[in-house]
């Protein structure tokens, strides 16, 4: 392939001769099924069960645990492909260096890109959440925080608009609105209302993270430990306080209402593919890769099923619309000592997370600067603290400022978008490569089943129920979106057909396809914008400066 092409690829065995002469030899191959399974849990339990579980449930009712579960096999399709990969090009980097080697420099910009979305954009909601749980923790302890302080603008005057309207309002609202009042003026007729806290622990996690601070194996196993403790705490002592007629209706705002949940849902799960840039560190690799991922998965899926049955269970579904839903239903029943242990535990759990993310980012960063698709400060190395200095503080940056102004529903859906892109491409670079015949070194592979007529036989039964339904064009019409995973699904079956495609892979396409396609048209258009910004950066500096170009 001709060097001057946004379609240069890079070769698999270079990347693997590059990893070991270089930066990352050295490391030791200490990692066994169970600490990954562990580092798993800890990027996957963070701001999803603790905050956006409680959107999902408002949104849904008690149904959105049967969310979780279809959620979460869209997953495991996606997992298996990322352990192929990672078991291929066992090296940092994660899906920008899969999408380098398999469609080349643009797909891995691209993907690089919107992984932004997935790290930076994702620990804004950690940060937001984080505030809500450490607030909560404070008036526990009898410390009254100024509320306009708390908050952003766009969701307190929002609630303060709704109830001059005579909206009813619930007692979120109500806190929300009396913030707005409370909130002095600047320049001239602006109210001050900003999330202090969630940019301060930012900021916090940044500085810690850029002076070197390592999560080690032993303090990642104890927070685990700790998130589990609770979750634990909330399931077990919850399920004594639920009253099943609160379960009844259990789909309140029928399927539509239930799939409204699907970026929260997803949020909570984002964080299984992280454990894939350990690869180098594995004792073995393809083996453990897999099996954890899997594992963390069904864990996660069978707690969060169960904390959602206990929360829409303890309260009204229509309460649930708080960004500390394990603490509020245990303030809701009179357990006000309870909600202070779970939400002195949820800041420290709630930090680990962010930790996590805020190491991810700027290293991913380094990567894609490395190639000479970002300027090189990108990956400058602090001389002294020997981390990726100037990116550390940009991610810094990046995350504080618009989680001290925007509200999180914006984030969680943003961060789903691009990370639904992220794993469509992950599974697609996988038939690629089985097609190129880049797999036959693969020492684990997406297990096999061929696909041959199963795509196209389920594109006829998924079809024809739909139309069945009588609501396919207003379905259609509400979400024009459906029309790109038809077509998809058509394209799909015929290459299926013809290449004998692995089905696996495809329908981690087809699910998360699906769920992408009910975030809505906005979030879409944003996520376009997004992309069309990073390709005038790709354009303006990567294409001219990328390594492989030279
Ligand atoms: N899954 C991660 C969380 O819930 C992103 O915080």
């Amino acid at each position: 392939m001709s060097k001057n092409t946004i379609f240069r690829k890079k070769n698999i065995q270079s990347v693997l001769s590059q990893s070991k002469d270089g930066h990352s030899s050295g490391l030791v191959k200490v990692l066994g099924v169970r600490d990954l399974t562990s580092f798993g849990i800890a990027a996957i339990i963070g701001a999803g069960i603790f905050s956006t579980i409680g959107r999902a449930s408002f949104e849904g009712g008690p149904a959105v645990s049967l969310l979780f579960v279809f959620v979460s096999i869209a997953c495991v399709f996606t997992a298996l492909c990322y352990a192929q990969f990672a078991s291929m090009v066992p090296v940092s980097g994660s899906a920008y260096t899969y999408a380098y080697v398999s469609f080349g420099e643009i797909f891995a910009w691209i993907i690089g890109w919107a992984l932004i979305l997935e790290y930076a954009v994702s620990n804004m909601v950690v940060a937001i959440s984080w505030s809500e749980y450490f607030v909560g923790m404070l008036t526990g302890f009898g410390i009254h925080f100024p509320d306009y302080l708390t908050i952003d603008y766009g969701t307190a005057s929002k609630a303060f608009a709704a109830i001059q309207r005579g909206e009813q309002a619930t007692d979120v609202m109500k806190v929300a609105a009396a913030a707005y009042e409370h909130a002095p003026t600047i320049f001239g007729n602006a109210k001050l209302l900003i999330d202090l806290p969630a940019g301060v622990i930012t900021i916090l996690v940044t500085g810690l993270v850029y002076i070197g601070i390592k999560e080690s194996r032993t303090a990642s196993n104890a927070l685990v430990v700790l998130k589990l403790l609770v979750i634990f705490l909330v399931i077990i002592l919850g399920a004594f306080y639920v009253k099943p007629e609160n379960w009844s209706p259990f789909a309140p705002n029928g399927v539509q209402g239930v799939l409204g949940g699907v970026a929260s849902v997803f949020f909570a799960f984002i964080g299984f593919d992280s454990i894939s840039t350990t690869a180098e560190e594995c004792r073995d690799p393809q083996r453990d890769l897999p099996r954890a991922m899997i594992y963390c998965l069904i864990i996660c899926t069978v707690l969060y099923v169960a904390i959602t049955l206990v929360l829409t269970g303890m309260v009204n579904y229509t309460e649930l619309k708080v960004d500390d839903p394990l603490a509020y239903v245990f303030q809701k029943i009179g357990f006000d000592f309870i909600a202070g242990v779970i939400s002195v535990s949820a800041v420290v759990a709630i930090t680990s997370a962010l930790l996590v993310y805020q190491m991810g980012q700027p290293r991913i960063w380094m990567s894609m600067s490395r190639d000479g698709l970002l300027w090189k400060k990108f990956s400058e190395i602090h001389p002294k603290f020997k981390t990726p200095g100037f990116a550390t503080i940009m991610t810094g940056l990046v995350v504080a400022i618009p989680s001290l102004f925007m509200d999180m529903g914006f984030f969680v859906d943003l961060t789903s978008v691009g990370t639904f892109f992220a794993f469509i491409l992950v599974c697609g670079g996988i038939l690629y490569l089985d097609y190129q015949g880049l797999s036959k070194d693969a020492t684990f592979k997406v297990p096999y089943i061929n696909s041959k007529y199963v795509v196209a036989t389920l594109f006829i039964i998924g079809f024809g129920y739909a139309i069945s339904q009588g609501t396919f064009v207003e379905h259609l019409q509400e979400k024009p979106l459906l029309a790109v995973f038809w077509l998809v699904w058509i394209v799909l079956s015929i290459m299926a057909f013809r290449l004998n495609f692995s089905l696996l892979p495809v329908l981690g396409i087809l699910t998360n396809l699906y769920l992408m396609t009910e975030l809505g048209v906005t979030n879409w258009a944003i996520f376009i914008i997004w992309l069309i910004i990073g390709l005038v950066i790709y354009f303006g500096y990567g294409y001219r400066n990328s390594k492989l170009a030279k």
